[in-house]
């Protein structure tokens, strides 16, 4: 599954991450493969502060010399293991531009070294984090993804980067034609404004040319996100640390108490549209699996 939007800060690292260890809470085996160079993931997970992950360079190295990936920072979470991404990610960037300009279709160029890595591991489901920019990066999931999701924000800027996304799928399809949009997370939005979902939906059925699956579950705005990325932690993580904590432990410890706030509700969000993308996955895998194939 690739997670991508033309545009910048609409919540594709929040949700791949927070949908990566709340699938794996629930006992799916995950790999989490970070495709953007500003490696965002390891702050969500708390990885780059502790020194791990390679800033992309191993992902270089297996493109470029068509082995295998390989995983820069196992066990990440219980059951998630992580390719790491970085600045190391922009060298590939320019490799992959040149190989473009030389007339050789870039979005085959991780499906291979991906399936090698699969042939040799058990994972339920793959998550990719894309950048917002870097079109041959983008180019490079969607090569090698069945499913792609979409979170946008309700502003012109981010339906237009939908746009551009969706364009990319249809050519990513001329070497990975099993690749299908999964669905539109709406990220930092009231959850009751319909009016405004309405209005959303619209303009992405425009922007997308008819077919716009929205999840029904979206993503409120709270400033607990940042709370969370900023400590190296998961929103349900962060959710389940300030719910669990006795109100004199701070004292005692002698931090200022936090009040877990929002927390628990953005958590609650991400749960909610983790079991609608896991549940839509499942029907629409099952509907197209060979007769006879369970
Ligand atoms: N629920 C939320 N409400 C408001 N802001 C949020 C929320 N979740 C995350 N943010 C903030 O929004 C910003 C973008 O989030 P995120 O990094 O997930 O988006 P992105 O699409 O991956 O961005 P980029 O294009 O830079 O990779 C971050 O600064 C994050 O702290
Ligand atoms: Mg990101």
């Amino acid at each position: 599954m690739a997670i991508a939007n033309g545009k910048g800060g609409v919540g594709k690292t929040s949700t791949a991450t927070a949908l990566a260890g709340l699938a794996a809470a629930a006992g799916y085996n995950i790999l989490l493969i970070d495709l953007d160079p500003q490696g965002n993931v390891g702050e969500d997970l708390g990885y780059t502060g502790a020194g791990l992950g390679d800033e992309g360079a191993g992902i270089v190295n297996a493109l470029v010399t068509g082995t295998p990936l390989a995983i820069s920072v196992p066990q990440a979470r219980e059951h998630v293991d992580v390719i790491s991404g970085g600045e190391r990610l922009d060298d590939l960037a320019g490799l992959l531009l040149a190989r473009h300009s030389r007339g050789n279709e870039v979005s085959s160029v991780l499906a291979g070294p991906l399936a090698a890595l699969l042939d040799t591991a058990d994972y339920d489901l793959v998550i990719i984090d894309c950048p917002p920019g870097e079109p041959n990066l983008q180019l490079l999931a969607l090569g090698a993804a069945r499913w792609l999701i979409i979170p946008t924000r309700g502003d012109a800027a981010s339906l237009k980067g939908m746009s551009r996304i969706a364009q990319r799928m249809v050519e990513a399809r001329s070497s990975n034609p099993s690749l299908e949009l999964l669905g539109v997370v709406l990220f930092d939005i009231a959850s009751s404004a319909t009016r405004m979902k309405r209005m959303i939906t619209e303009q992405i059925e425009e922007a997308l040319g008819g077919v716009a699956p929205l999840f029904e579950n979206s993503i409120r705005h709270s400033i607990s996100a940042m709370d969370a990325r900023g400590r190296g932690m998961l929103v349900h993580e962060y959710a389940a640390q300030l719910e669990g904590e006795p109100f004199w432990q701070a004292l005692r410890e002698g931090r200022r108490p936090s009040s877990p706030g929002s927390a628990p509700a953005l958590a609650g969000d991400y749960a909610s549209l983790a079991h609608e993308i896991l549940t839509r996955i499942s029907t629409l895998e099952s509907e197209s699996a060979p007769a006879g194939v369970a």
